[in-house]
Formats: structure tokens, sequence, C-alpha cells
């Protein structure tokens, strides 16, 4: 796996400082308040399970499965949900939990769905940025690093399926995805 790696980007120490400070803000902003926190498969679901496990304020977490690529490396801009929440979001606060957002288009789409859903409040917490890459206006309002305009792998974010379980961030090479399996 490391093979086609270029460079590892984010460690797992920063990666594990930094999710730390962001639990710390959630908690502050959430208290008394029994968030709910929806995880968006599959590229969330390390992102996922290290936040919660730092946030120290009673939660309920449910998830979301929402597909807008193809096998490559650039989005399609069609946003398809693969599989609904479970839990009913009138009146609840929501913390909409993502990998990354690249172009926006995923979030745009999360945002105006469970919007119509009548929740009490929506929040989005991002691991990664990619300012550059923007094409809809839409920013996260916790978020974990802003990156250049590079492909991502590992810590739950792959490319065609793989590298998910790379434990830190890396860049991956260009030559492998030029050579398009
Ligand atoms: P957006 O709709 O263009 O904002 O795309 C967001 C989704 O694209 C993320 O949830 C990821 O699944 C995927 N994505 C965007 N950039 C990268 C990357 O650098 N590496 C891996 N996946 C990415
Ligand atoms: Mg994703």
């Amino acid at each position: 796996m490391y093979n086609d790696i270029e460079q590892i980007w984010i460690s797992k120490e920063d990666l594990s400082k930094r999710i730390k400070e962001i639990a710390l803000e959630l908690d502050e902003e959430y208290k008394g308040k029994n968030p709910l926190m929806i995880c968006i498969l599959r590229g969330a679901v390390m992102f996922f399970a290290d936040l919660i496990r730092e946030m120290k304020i009673p939660l309920e977490i449910d998830f979301m499965s929402i597909s807008s690529y193809g096998a490559g490396v650039n989005s399609t801009g069609e946003v398809k949900l693969v599989k609904d929440l479970d839990t009913k979001l009138a009146g609840r606060d929501v913390i909409i939990v993502e990998d990354i957002i690249d172009t926006g288009y995923t979030l745009q789409y999360l945002k105006k769905n469970l919007n119509t859903r009548n929740p009490n409040s929506i929040k989005t917490c991002c691991l990664l940025d990619k300012p550059s890459r923007r094409e809809v206006e839409t920013y996260p309002d916790f978020k974990g690093f802003e990156i250049e305009n590079q492909f991502v792998v590992g810590y739950g974010l792959d490319f065609d399926q793989n590298y998910r379980n790379l434990p830190e961030i890396g860049i991956l090479k260009p030559s492998v995805y030029q050579e398009e399996k």
C-alpha cells in the first residue's frame, strides 16, 4: 500500500491532536443538547469514530451513505442517496460529519436534503477542506485541515475503494490514478 503513496501529508499524531480540539469545540457548542451526529459513509468512518470518542457530552449517532464519485479522481457533480438515516430529524440538532469537501456538491445536497426534515439546527464538520476546488458556495462550520488541490487517501478516504485502512493521510502517486486500473 505504501508503495503507491508519494508522501504522508497528515500523521497519526497530527490527526489525533486536531480531532481532540474539534471535539472540545463541539462539546462547548452542544452542551445540554444531545446532538445527532451523522456519519457520511464510507469516507468519514475513521474520523467519526475517533471524534465521537473524544466528545464528553451525551450524543446519538446515525449513518447515511452518499455517492458522488465514479471510480476516478474527479467528481461527476451527481450526488446519489445510497442509504438513508433510521432516525427522525424533527427538532434535533444535527451535525453532519464528512471526510472532505471538494467541489461542495455532496455537502450542498446533504444540507438541502436534511433541512426538509425539520431539524432544529444543522451544522457540518469536515476533516478536510479543499477550498480551491469549490464549485458551489458551501463551507463547513467545523473543520480539521485545509489542503491544497491534491488527491489524498487514507484514514477512511479512498481511491477506487482502496487505501481506506491507511492510518494516516497520504498523497497518492499520480502514476497510480493515471494508470486507471
Ligand atoms: P464533493 O461533492 O466534490 O465536495 O466531493 C466530496 C466527496 O468526494 C468526499 O466525500 C470524498 O468521498 C470524495 N473526495 C474528494 N476529494 C477526495 C480526495 O482527495 N481523496 C479521496 N476522496 C475525495
Ligand atoms: Mg465521501
